[in-house]
């Protein structure tokens, strides 16, 4: 089979969700449909728990059996489907934010009775930074949810895009029947079904056809009737362009727990989703179908069980063929490297991988030579763009327990920060380190580890800031200026960049309003010369 074959049977995504929605019974029901798994809870045995929040040895333990759901491949209507898993956990929501950067689209999950929530939010903001396309499953309408057009408009307004119903609901909680299929003009209604494919579903092809009043009721057809006139006539015409450019977001509603219009979904999305695209590089835009192989890193899980002290990088191939036990260039460190073992991880079992295309993740077997956003190539010197750093939610000061030991704290907190473990910023007046995280969760993966691993004490005092700015100008002498002023306020990041701790929202507005020439950013990145 060609590249180029291969490029365009794939569709590498994930599915994402503020935590409950049903990302992982989604994910399960698809793999169902894929027949990659035989039955239901597969998935759910890798989910971490919320139960152990407290308890990182628990999390990482957990953590360390979903390594094995990190990519889930299966076939569908003849496409090869990626599906990149993302850490429910809300404190992994930096490890979520960082795999988006390696899929071409993704699919949000709305739970009907809550609409949009804050962590909903957040994931959609990153999907616009690169204009990811994006479908929403409107989930669990077994329950006594929200009008259908109220969750619309809520879509529209909180998540910045523009959105088109592709399937409606029939009922609503327990009158739930089923769902008619917009996209193609048909309804199907569905038998409870929790653990199985549904195969009893009734098509109708015409929705004045009088049959559809036996099979749902009189009100519940005419109800339909016009919602679905309304729909025609409020919302234009879904287009795939459109949807593609990651302007318009396609709607569904079902259930994925009982699997109420999943499989309309996953049938529209293989058919719409895009294959691999181009992605932008320091140097140029990669096209997928270029001969020579190159890729980037987005994730590296590091196990810390002590008898297993291995790290696996995750490579998403971006260009031409990965093969195994071929030199590649490891552009950062400027050095040959190859791969006995390159690895794809599917429900526990680990296979080694001869050769992988565009849209594919592979594992590599890692001592120590990736940090994120690392690439590899052919022998061009380029780089992959786009894993920016999202500003941490938590600061807190590194406060070193055992001074004989400072060389192996700063080793430590370097090597953990290029796996992506927290964000380290050095404090320019005084050369404080701090550490920004999501979650007080990585404060103790840390600590743990700094004493396991690097054999170095540390403690964390917090630190009261709000957000870390990176910031850009056109005027350079009113940036120092501000930098001078705000010396107790200033950091650098990893890679050397400004950043201004705002103490509060109020601070980081006064010093908006008082350097109009300084733009602040919530990320490393801008949409400036942003990837895609
Ligand atoms: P997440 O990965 O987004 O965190 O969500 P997950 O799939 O784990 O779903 C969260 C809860 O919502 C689960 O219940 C799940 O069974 C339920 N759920 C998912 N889809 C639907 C749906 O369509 N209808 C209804 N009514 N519930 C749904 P749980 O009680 O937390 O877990 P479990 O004990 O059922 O496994």
């Amino acid at each position: 089979m060609s590249i180029k074959t291969e490029i365009e049977k794939r569709k590498t995504f994930a599915i994402i969700s503020h935590p409950d929605a049903g990302k992982t019974t989604l994910t399960e029901k698809f793999l169902l449909f894929g027949g990659a798994i035989q039955t239901a809870g597969a998935v759910k045995n890798n989910k971490i728990e919320k139960t152990a929040a407290s308890d990182f040895m628990e999390i990482e333990k957990q953590r360390g059996i979903s390594v094995a759901t990190s990519v889930m491949t299966f076939n569908y209507k003849n496409k090869l489907v990626n599906l990149l898993d993302t850490p429910g956990h809300k404190d992994f929501a930096e490890d979520t934010y960082r795999t988006l950067t390696a899929v071409d689209s993704v699919i949000l999950v709305i739970d009907c009775v809550k609409g949009v929530e804050a962590q909903t939010e957040r994931l959609m903001e990153v999907c616009r930074m690169r204009d990811t396309p994006v479908i929403i499953f409107i989930n669990k309408m077994d329950r006594e949810g929200r009008d259908g057009f109220e969750l619309l408009d809520e879509l529209e307004e909180k998540l910045n895009i523009k959105v088109r119903p592709l399937s409606w609901p029939i009922g609503i909680g327990k009158t739930f029947k089923g769902v008619y299929n917009i996209f193609n003009s048909s309804v199907r209604l569905f038998d409870v079904n929790k653990t199985k494919v549904a195969k009893d579903v009734v098509e109708i092809n015409n929705l004045d056809d009088s049959a559809l009043d036996d099979l749902v009721g009189h009100n519940f057809a005419n109800d339909l009737r016009e919602n679905v006139e309304l729909i025609e006539g409020v919302y234009e015409p879904f287009e795939k362009e459109t949807y593609q450019r990651g302007e318009l977001a396609p709607v569904f509603f079902g259930s994925a727990l009982n699997n109420f219009g999943v499989q309309e979904l996953l049938d529209t999305f293989v058919n719409i989703a895009p294959a691999p695209l181009p992605r932008n590089t320091n140097t140029r835009e990669v096209i997928p179908t270029e001969e020579k192989f190159s890729g980037f890193v987005f994730k590296i899980h590091a196990n810390i069980d002590p008898r297993h002290r291995d790290r696996i990088a995750f490579l998403r191939v971006c260009s031409g063929k990965f093969e195994r036990n071929k030199f590649f260039k490891h552009v950062r460190l400027n050095k040959d490297v190859r791969f006995a073992n390159p690895a794809t991880f599917m429900a526990q079992d680990k296979s080694v991988v001869e050769e992988a295309f565009p849209g594919d993740v592979v594992g590599l077997y890692d001592t120590g030579n990736f940090k994120i956003g690392d690439t590899l190539t052919e022998g061009e010197e380029m780089m992959y763009k786009g894993i920016p750093s999202f500003s941490p939610e938590i600061f807190k000061e590194v406060i070193n327990k055992d001074p004989m030991k400072s060389k192996q704290l700063d080793k430590g907190l370097q090597q953990l920060t290029e796996e992506g473990v927290a964000q380290l910023f050095t404090q320019t007046l005084g050369n404080k380190k701090i550490i920004g995280t999501v979650g007080e969760l990585q404060f103790e993966v840390i600590q743990y580890r700094l004493k396991n691993e690097y054999a170095a004490s540390a403690v964390f005092q917090s630190m009261g800031f709000y957000k870390a700015c990176w910031m850009t100008t056109t005027n350079k002498a009113k940036m120092e200026e501000f930098v001078r002023i705000k010396q107790t306020e200033i950091a650098v990041d990893k890679d050397g960049n400004y950043v201004f701790l705002a103490p509060s929202a109020w601070m980081l507005r006064m010093a908006q309003e008082n350097y109009p020439e300084i733009k602040f950013h919530f990320t490393s990145e801008f949409k400036v010369g942003m990837g895609k």
